[in-house]
């Protein structure tokens, strides 16, 4: 069978190879004195608060399950755009709101909307994998660009102006970053959008752990920007992550007035709808005692921060800059690895699972600037067994 070149483009996800390898290796371990910790797995270890999981199960037994509008549910769009406001001070009118399946759909959306065949799209290196792949479905290509710890792993305005060529066609930003837990700063962002927007370009910012920021300075959604900056930013969100609801594929994605009816077109062809129980469940992520959950919820992921973080310094694995949110560590690993006699993350994660059985992610499907340098720890597991995972890394690295 010939398999379409747009196919064989999409990259093998490398972090999964350790995944299977950990599940294995998991099953082998599982009653022994040390069973395997993940800290390899991007995603929330708490579920759906009470509220959420009622109003799901409400929809379902009230037989709330035919299809919605490709945009989602008027009452859910009004109350994104009230968070908006409530929380991050941007005016966001419902009607530039779309729901979608997970971020995930909203990046091929707005890719699909907005890139055409040879396009460039430049983006930090190293940057959440998928969105390379989300360009070349479209047809266009990434660019990455390399990024340092004093930059936060973040573009620069200057970076972009001087990469900026006929063939560019926007930015693809993540704030805070998977797989660094750094965001930009607002004022970075502001003068990369004014250069973009000025070039006739696109500024799309995923904004999907924004609700899991820990510092004041950085919390701030791309949407405030002032005037005409703020109303021709495209963010993209989901409640994967602050909203702890990864299996119900869910998200949204905000753009200009004028490109709404846009990708709800290509919305209305490609997927119809998102799925309208899970529609009907977030509803009530926004109830006043969801929202202390989730805030209840950020406090213990600061936490978490605050305890792993210094202390993987302390082991030699080295944070090069302290996140500021989401879930996860980019650590250095040059001399840890050492210790465990091996080079490279890829080597020092095989170590490191098959010595601690500790599974953590290497940096290789990040970028290609230094992923051997970096692994990834994600510290969306409970303080026991991030605790556990100290000790165990404070024997093989003695
Ligand atoms: C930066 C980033 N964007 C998008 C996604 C996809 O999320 P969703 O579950 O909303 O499709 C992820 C998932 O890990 C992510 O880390």
């Amino acid at each position: 069978m010939k398999i379409a070149q747009r196919a064989q483009r999409i990259e093998p996800f490398y972090v999964m190879e350790v995944a299977k390898a950990a599940s294995a290796l998991a099953r082998e371990v599982a009653h022994t004195s040390q069973p395997m910790i993940f800290l390899n797995i991007g995603e929330p270890d708490f579920t759906a608060p009470p509220l959420v999981q009622e109003a799901g199960a409400r929809a379902i037994a009230q037989g709330n399950t035919q299809y919605t509008q490709a945009t989602g549910l008027p009452a859910l769009r009004e109350r994104i755009s009230d968070w908006y406001a409530s929380r991050f001070a941007a005016q966001v009118a419902p009607s530039r709101i779309i729901i979608t399946a997970g971020a995930s759909a909203a990046l091929q959306l707005a890719c699909l909307a907005l890139i055409e065949a040879g396009d460039e799209i430049l983006m930090p290196d190293p940057s959440y994998p998928c969105n390379r792949h989300f360009v070349s479905a479209a047809e266009g290509s990434s660019v990455l660009i390399p990024t340092t710890a004093e930059e936060r792993f973040q573009l620069t305005e200057e970076k972009v102006r001087s990469a900026w060529n006929d063939k560019t066609r926007g930015v693809l930003l993540a704030s805070p970053s998977n797989p660094t837990g750094t965001s930009i700063a607002p004022e970075e962002l502001q003068r990369i959008h004014e250069f973009v927007h000025g070039q006739g370009g696109m500024t799309l910012i995923d904004e999907i752990y924004l609700g899991l920021s820990y510092e004041e300075h950085f919390g701030h959604s791309a949407l405030a920007m002032p005037g005409e900056l703020g109303q021709s930013v495209i963010s993209i969100n989901s409640f994967s992550k602050y909203f702890n609801m990864t299996g119900w594929r869910l998200g949204w994605l905000v753009v200009p007035e004028a490109l709404a009816p846009v990708i709800e077109r290509i919305a209305q062809n490609l997927f119809i709808c998102a799925s309208t129980v899970a529609q009907h469940a977030a509803l009530a992520c926004f109830e006043p005692d969801s929202l202390l959950e989730y805030e209840r919820r950020r406090a213990e992921f600061k936490a978490r921060r605050d305890y792993f973080i210094p202390e993987l310094n302390r082991l030699g694995l080295r944070v090069p800059v302290m996140p500021d949110g989401a879930f996860y560590a980019y650590a250095d690993c040059t001399e840890a690895a050492a210790r465990l006699g091996v080079t490279g993350s890829w080597d020092f994660a095989f170590e490191l699972m098959k010595r601690a059985h500790l599974a953590v992610t290497p940096g290789r499907d990040f970028g290609q600037a230094a992923p051997e340098k970096f692994v990834r720890f994600s510290t969306a597991n409970s303080m026991a067994q991030l605790q556990e995972a100290v000790a165990r890394l404070k024997v093989v690295l003695a």
